[in-house]
């Protein structure tokens, strides 16, 4: 087998065989791999990383916990989400639906408990920016857009999110790169405001550019942690229309609190309380579950 360096070092670094955190580990990281009677147990993980999701889910989290100083905020949590599904997440405040987003994304690591990106990821063993590399997006709920580039030069600049892409940015852009930034901006609907700042657009605006900026990295799963906060009427429902756009093509994870919004867009809706599934089904089902009613809905 004719590995490169660079190849083996990547795979290295995924296997989380070595620190990387100085050149001195960086150095021995190198040597190790340049060792030709190195076993390389680790390049079949690295093949693994192919998202696989032919029985149907493409996240699968099961008997996940996670305590702060001793609070459960995540309690024996078992969550599935399917490919291509639009899925929204709800319940009060404190219940774990941020911290579940947080664990996804590698930003906190859970005391115990699985969860796989398809059937054969284990996001668990991925640091957070792996997690993005292979197709894990979130939107926070403050946009981070370039203020001062265009919402063009903002989607060049997400695309460019993929280094392999960064040499080309500072060439003319490709046909098919232009293509994707125009599919995109008509997506999001902002082909009319290419050419303006994104610091002079509106609040849900710059909203949509942010889920825009995500897109340009064709992520499978988007995870959307309160969308439609501080949002006009009109806005939310252009989001409403923007999310129900992605279903069959991403997969979508909505949190939100705004129960109209939520009703515009569920399919299957999740209640979560105290870190676990208190219900599962359509907007009707958990809306007339007692239990739901009772903690969430009923204040
Ligand atoms: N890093 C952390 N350190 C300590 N406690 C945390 C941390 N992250 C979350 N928590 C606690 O875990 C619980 C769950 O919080 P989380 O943010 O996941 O709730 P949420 O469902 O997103 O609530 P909200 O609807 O208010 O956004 C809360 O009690 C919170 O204070
Ligand atoms: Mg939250």
């Amino acid at each position: 087998m004719n590995w490169s360096a660079d190849q083996s070092i990547e795979l290295l670094r995924r296997d989380r065989a070595f620190d990387f955190s100085s050149q001195r580990q960086r150095w021995l990281a190198f040597r190790e791999a340049m060792r030709r009677d190195r076993q390389f147990d680790f390049m079949i993980s690295a093949k693994d990383l192919e998202l696989d999701v032919s029985h149907g889910a493409i996240l699968y989290i099961e008997d996940l916990n996670v305590s702060f100083d001793g609070f459960k905020a995540i309690d024996n949590l078992n969550f599935y989400v399917d490919a291509g599904e639009l899925r929204c997440v709800i319940g009060p405040n404190g219940a774990g639906k941020t911290t579940m987003m947080d664990i996804i994304t590698g930003k906190t690591r859970p005391d115990s408990g699985t969860v796989y990106f398809g059937q054969k990821i284990d996001l668990l063993r991925l640091s957070e920016p792996e997690i993005a590399e292979i197709g894990i997006g979130r939107k926070f709920q403050k946009p981070t857009v370039f203020e001062h580039h265009t919402v063009f030069e903002n989607l060049e600049l997400a695309m460019a999110g993929d280094k392999r892409v960064l040499p080309t940015l500072f060439a003319k852009l490709s046909g098919a790169q232009k293509d994707r930034i125009d599919e995109v901006l008509a997506t999001i609907g902002l082909a009319e405001h290419a050419r303006r700042a994104a610091g002079a657009l509106s609040h849900g605006q710059k909203q949509w550019l942010e889920i825009g900026m995500l897109l340009m990295q064709d992520p499978h799963l988007l995870l959307v942690d309160e969308p439609v906060a501080g949002m006009t009427h009109q806005e939310m429902d252009r989001t409403a229309e923007l999310l129900l756009a992605l279903e069959g093509k991403h997969s979508v994870v909505v949190v939100e609190h705004d129960m109209d919004f939520v009703r515009s867009i569920a399919k299957r809706v999740t209640v979560l309380h105290q870190g676990s599934v208190l219900a599962e089904g359509s907007m009707d089902e958990v809306q007339n579950d007692r239990r739901v009613v009772e903690v969430y809905l009923g204040e």
